[in-house]
């Protein structure tokens, strides 16, 4: 797994973070030392998966990167559920073809590029995925992408959203990002590389308030929603349609 250094040189200019090539090559890495309990929270949605994929109907993970969560799935779902990832980044749908290959996934599955603030086409879902990704949708289009995901969901189907959120309190905020960074500098992050990835990320990555969250699965044709993993500004949610 390439080492993640995209941000260990000092630059002149910070440029808006994206997910091009420079970031698919060292994604794993990233995820691993930058997002807690990545692993833990992937077996988790592979729990709640396998209890809501039906045979027949289709898996979607819309931000899917580079498919780990396809990888972790393939082992215990029905052979019948059908996998969508869909991604607007192709170098990074070009690493989760090598890594479905490499992991023999069998089953029938389709790869899509395409940018998730346009109407995308969900289709007969039982479950749908969305890991730190809605983050990266315009807040603007964010009811309507919610509104348009649970159309193609079935009955008691669910949506598994993986947030970075925002408290109410400003203090709690801000001892929550403290927390995360001190995080990211016991996983080998200098303050230069936190500082330098926090300014590229600052006009890409907006995150709602847990309660607006819930607001918006609420007001777009899901029925209840829960917390299912919660670690300071990280939290995991569920949605039954
Ligand atoms: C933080 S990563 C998601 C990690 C991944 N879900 C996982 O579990 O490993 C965000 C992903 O969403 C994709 N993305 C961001 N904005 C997008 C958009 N508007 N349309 C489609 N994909 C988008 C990026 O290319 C990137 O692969």
């Amino acid at each position: 797994m390439a080492h993640d250094y995209l941000f260990s040189e000092k630059r002149d200019q910070i440029r808006d973070f994206d997910f091009g090539k420079d970031t698919a090559v060292v994604f794993d890495d990233m995820l691993d030392r930058s997002v807690p309990f990545y692993s833990e929270v992937q077996r988790m949605i592979g729990e709640i998966a396998s209890d809501y994929a039906v045979d027949g109907t289709q898996l979607y993970d819309l931000g899917c990167s580079t498919c780990n969560a396809f990888v972790k799935l393939d082992p215990i779902l029905p052979p019948n559920v059908r996998f969508v990832g869909i991604d607007f980044s192709n170098e990074m749908l070009d690493r989760a073809r090598e890594k479905i290959n490499q992991h023999g996934i069998k089953r029938d599955y389709q790869l899509i590029c395409a940018d998730l603030n346009e109407d995308i086409e969900i289709t007969n879902a039982s479950v749908v995925i969305i890991n730190l990704t809605l983050q990266f949708i315009r807040p603007v289009r964010r009811h309507r992408v919610i509104s348009n995901i649970a159309r193609g969901m079935t009955p008691g189907s669910c949506l598994l959203v993986v947030e970075k959120v925002l408290s109410k309190d400003p203090k709690i905020n801000r001892s929550f990002i403290k927390y995360y960074y001190d995080f990211k500098q016991r996983n080998g992050y200098s303050q230069l590389e936190i500082a330098q990835k926090r300014e590229a990320l600052e006009n890409v990555l907006i995150p709602y308030r847990l309660e607006e969250d819930f607001e918006l699965f609420l007001s777009s044709g899901f029925s209840f929603c829960d917390l299912f993993f919660k670690w300071y500004n990280f939290c995991g949610m569920i949605a039954i349609k």
